[in-house]
């Protein structure tokens, strides 16, 4: 998500600082700054926006030391601004960090901390981090670092530098990447590969738990006890924009197989031991919660498909009406709204003008509005009442797959949520469910290695005249994101349907060949399912099925070709299903020759009505 960079040389810092920070600019980010070390002093310079705004303030500043690190930053907790930008320092100023990833526990670390004094300026959970090494240094950088990490929970890679140690940089990463490498007369760190490859293509994935030592000439790497240590060597062939896609051909590729990482950030931080829920963006007050007696959901494409998934949560967790409208439609329809309905507004991008409109339509009928977005301190989370940011990174891809998968879970987690707050739901109920969510990374990752099995789908489908994707219950909005995305990056017309719809009227486009994609997974209609399958396979429709694992060969006895998915709960299914779908429509329109990312007509933010 965000952007790290850091050198120690014989040369000043700040060229190559920024030369990383532009060449990770593509990662997507809505603030920057850097922290130089010139003898005894550090100086810092952050500001919100992009790298010319950083660079301009930049301008009347004399940095000239030879330690410095840099940060683009994608907002997680705390708005795009000036003072929530890294690097952050303690109260002296006398230590700098920069932060990619999320600390779980920052609020009772910030807490403490502001009870023994510390004095903070920003909203972010980064700066507890650059306190708590403030409380533990006393001369010795890395064992502050070391000490103050052992308190931590959550993702993190950091870099730190101390006024009381030039010519060091002491770095550390757990689940969030971090590589380091050696020019000659240099040593670096960096989020990713691609800001260091003009300096070197050898380099060491550091791994978890490890705490690297960085000064001119090399690093040395232990464990967070100390222990000496290897991280993982890696040589990078790659050139600049294969390395921004991670040596994956697409970005959309990138992102598919970032689902994992995506759901689990989604998740990470949000169920406490107790069972509840810490939903902590959000700002609506539990009584108002307790008085809603009516919800809308409101949305644009993929957004507004991952909305009709949570329909069916909400509605059956909480057993309020739950109405879901397209954006574009929702304000020119009259909608019934007043004080005690919520409006959930899903948009990845917080910026979709339709979804915008709708949410001000809203407060203007005095209705209450959460946003479940991805961009902090986007318009839409600017403009509800309450957030619940998705944290599934930038998505650069046109087509929307792990936000889309970070909605569906964001959604869940706000179902329970809601459900928690009025008191509707067993714990044990919510627990059983918070504990299928968490295996959700783990299964995801094992989807995905139907990526081969997909391809040879995709080959028999690749020049049909049209597909038809068909399910039930939470099957029907999966089967319609699945031939969005299709359509939208193979331009081969597709169509998502409602599977017991198909008797009244599409079942007159099945004919020999036509190619039907059923969500066949286990559920309450999953024998009606069935039928559905044998009705268009009747009148010779090529049938692709999607089952839960060990429906297989049941399932094989009526459809062409089958996929099996790993068993889950039912509401939670769609966030394996997609992924498969995801795949197909990735490899008709690599086959149909398109440009995956920038399919024709689109834009990844549409922000014209
Ligand atoms: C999804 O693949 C499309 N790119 C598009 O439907 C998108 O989901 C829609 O425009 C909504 O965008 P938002 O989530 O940024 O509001």
């Amino acid at each position: 998500m965000c952007g790290i960079i850091g050198v120690v040389g014989d040369e000043p810092a700040l060229p190559a600082i920024l030369d990383g920070l532009r060449r990770v600019e593509y990662r997507g980010y809505d603030s920057a700054g850097v922290a130089v070390l010139d003898g005894a002093r550090i100086d810092v310079v952050r500001k919100a926006g992009k790298l010319d705004a950083l660079e301009k303030e930049l301008a009347s500043h004399a940095l000239d030391g030879h330690t410095g690190i840099g940060h683009t930053r994608w907002a997680t907790h705390g708005g795009p601004t000036d003072q929530n930008a890294h690097p952050h320092t303690d109260c002296t100023g006398n230590i700098a960090l920069i932060h990619n990833g999320i600390i779980e526990n920052y609020l009772e670390l910030r807490e403490r901390l502001e009870r023994d004094g510390h004095q903070f300026a920003s909203e972010t959970d980064t700066e507890t981090l650059a306190h708590l090494i403030e409380s533990h240094f006393s001369g010795d950088l890395t064992a502050a670092v070391r000490a103050a990490l052992s308190e931590v929970e959550g993702a993190f890679s950091v870099g730190v530098i101390a006024a009381e140690q030039p010519g060091l940089i002491v770095a550390a990463k757990r689940t969030s990447p971090l590589i380091v490498g050696k020019s000659d007369g240099a040593t670096f760190l960096a989020s990713d590969p691609t800001a260091l490859i003009a300096h070197t293509r050898d380099m060491v994935h550091v791994l978890d738990d490890q705490v690297v030592e960085i000064r001119k000439d090399g690093f040395t790497i232990t464990t967070l006890a100390g222990e000496p240590a290897e991280g993982n060597p890696i040589h990078v062939d790659w050139d600049t924009q294969a390395a921004e896609k991670a040596g994956y051909d697409t970005f959309m590729l990138k992102e598919i197989y970032e689902q994992p990482d995506a759901v689990a950030d989604a998740l990470r931080g949000r169920s406490l031991p107790n069972d509840m829920l810490a939903l902590d963006e959000l700002r609506l007050a539990e009584e108002d919660i307790r008085s809603v007696d009516k919800v809308f959901v409101v949305a644009c494409g993929s957004a507004f498909h991952a909305g009709l998934v949570a329909k069916y949560a909400i509605e059956h967790w909480t057993r309020l009406p739950v109405e879901i409208e397209i954006a574009s439609e929702f304000r020119y329809r009259d909608p019934v709204l007043d004080r005690d309905t919520l409006v959930i507004a899903v948009s990845q991008s917080g910026e979709t003008i339709d979804t915008l409109e709708a949410v001000k339509y809203a407060r203007e009928q005095s209705a209450k509005v959460m946003a479940v977005v991805n961009v902090v301190g986007s318009s839409i989370a600017r403009e509800a009442d309450a957030v619940l940011y998705t944290h599934a990174g930038p998505e650069i891809a046109v087509a929307s797959t792990k936000a889309f998968l970070a909605q569906v879970v964001g959604l869940k987690l706000l179902a329970l949520y809601l459900a928690q707050v009025r008191g509707v739901m067993w714990p044990q109920d919510r627990r059983r469910i918070v504990e299928d969510l968490h295996k959700l990374p783990a299964m995801i990752a094992q989807v995905l290695k139907l990526r081969p099995q997909v391809r040879e789908l995709a080959e028999h489908i690749a020049n049909s005249p049209t597909v038809l994707f068909m399910g039930r219950h939470v099957g029907y909005p999966v089967a319609l994101e699945g031939a969005l995305k299709l359509k939208e990056i193979s331009y081969l017309h597709a169509e998502g349907l409602a599977a017991g719809e198909m008797k009244h009227g599409p079942i007159a486009l099945v004919e020999d060949g036509v190619p039907v994609v059923a969500v066949a997974t286990q559920c309450h209609v999953y024998q009606k399912v069935l039928s559905n399958i044998q009705e268009v396979k009747a009148r010779g429709a090529y049938v692709i099925a999607i089952c839960s694992v060990g429906d297989g060969e049941e399932v094989a006895r009526h459809a062409d070709r089958v996929l099996e998915v790993p068993r889950i709960h039912e509401l939670l299914v769609p966030a394996l299903v997609a992924v498969p779908l995801q795949l197909l429509a990735y490899e008709v329109a690599t086959i149909r020759g398109r440009d995956v990312d920038q399919p024709r007509n689109l834009a990844k933010s549409v922000t014209v009505e």
